[in-house]
């Protein structure tokens, strides 16, 4: 049976963790997996811009041998040409696996019903599981231990965010998020990351308030506005502003480190003084969403 990765929800413990582990091995020795995709053909499928996603996914399944094709739906005028289920059934007639960068989830379900082949999510509304795989990696290669580390993401409550919160869930992490008042991430989401905390002995706490953060090892955030919201920035940087991640706030909270899944907004999310400072993980951050993602594609296609 063919398996995707469109969430993580459905992933054990033990699970995660080996594949944290199988990450560290891609990072560490990758001649070991030079041949894993040899003849192998990938389609990336993107209705938004993409930097990052785009180019570690190339580049990394060229590392492990195989063989990427890049579609930009709305270039090559692709969206609303034809039916969802009828694009994913034709890609699969060529491509070992899909990977796709969408507006809605649905999308990424349709496409995985309609393809026979495995569809990775790269990002849609509700979730994006290759980042946060990525900073679980990045936070165990800069921590250790995963199990209680308590983390702090500060912002809107978003497709990051709400991957954040459901894998630190399942590795048992002490996930805190704090957003302005109407902002938080959707109690459904909530509610699913919460689930799987009495297994794994992690915690969820939803906050408005930023002493909430107090205690925390590391502090993340992420855009005020998502690709696709048209809000204007006027109007909710007022809103906003007071949770920017800043130089004060870091010295309070007595976190060492600090995240953001970027593209970043310098002086609005967070301040050029921190993306610059020592206490920046957001390049090992970039570095190691390719390192996640072939272990990704490795656990999907490997043999
Ligand atoms: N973090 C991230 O997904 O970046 P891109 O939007 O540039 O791919
Ligand atoms: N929340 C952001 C993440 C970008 C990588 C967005 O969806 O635009």
């Amino acid at each position: 049976m063919k398996q995707d990765l469109l969430t993580f929800a459905d992933w054990s413990q033990p699970e995660l963790n080996a594949l944290l582990e199988l990450a560290l091995k891609v990072k560490t020795t990758p001649a070991e997996f030079q041949q894993v995709l040899a003849g192998k053909s990938l389609v990336a499928l993107f209705e938004k811009p993409s930097l990052r996603t785009r180019v570690s996914f190339d580049i990394g399944i060229n590392r492990l041998g195989g063989h990427m094709v890049y579609l930009d739906s709305q270039a090559g005028k692709l969206a609303g040409r034809e039916d969802t289920l009828d694009m994913g059934a034709n890609l699969a007639c060529w491509a070992d696996a899909i990977i796709a960068r969408v507006y809605s989830h649905k999308t990424l379900e349709d496409l995985a019903t309609a393809a026979r082949v495995p569809v990775v999510n790269a990002l849609c509304d509700l979730y994006h599981p290759c980042q946060a795989l990525a900073d679980y990696l990045s936070l165990k290669e800069h921590f250790g231990e995963l199990k209680g580390l308590p983390l702090c993401y500060i912002g809107d409550g978003n497709n990051v965010s709400n991957s954040l919160m459901l894998v630190g869930a399942i590795l048992g992490a002490d996930v805190r998020i704090v957003t302005p008042a109407g902002y938080e991430p959707d109690k459904e989401m909530v509610d699913k990351a919460r689930q799987r905390t009495a297994q794994s002995g992690g915690s969820i706490t939803i906050s408005n308030d930023l002493a909430a953060a107090e205690g925390c090892k590391a502090l993340y955030t992420d855009t005020w506005l998502s690709m696709g919201d048209d809000t204007p920035l006027e109007q909710i940087k007022e809103v906003f502003m007071p949770y920017q991640l800043n130089m004060p706030l870091l010295k309070k909270s007595g976190a060492s480190a600090v995240m953001h899944c970027q593209p970043a907004h310098r002086d609005l999310e967070i301040t050029s003084e921190l993306i610059d400072s020592d206490y920046s993980l957001l390049f090992l951050q970039a570095e190691n969403r390719m390192h996640a993602q072939n272990a990704i594609l490795i656990s999907l296609l490997g043999q």
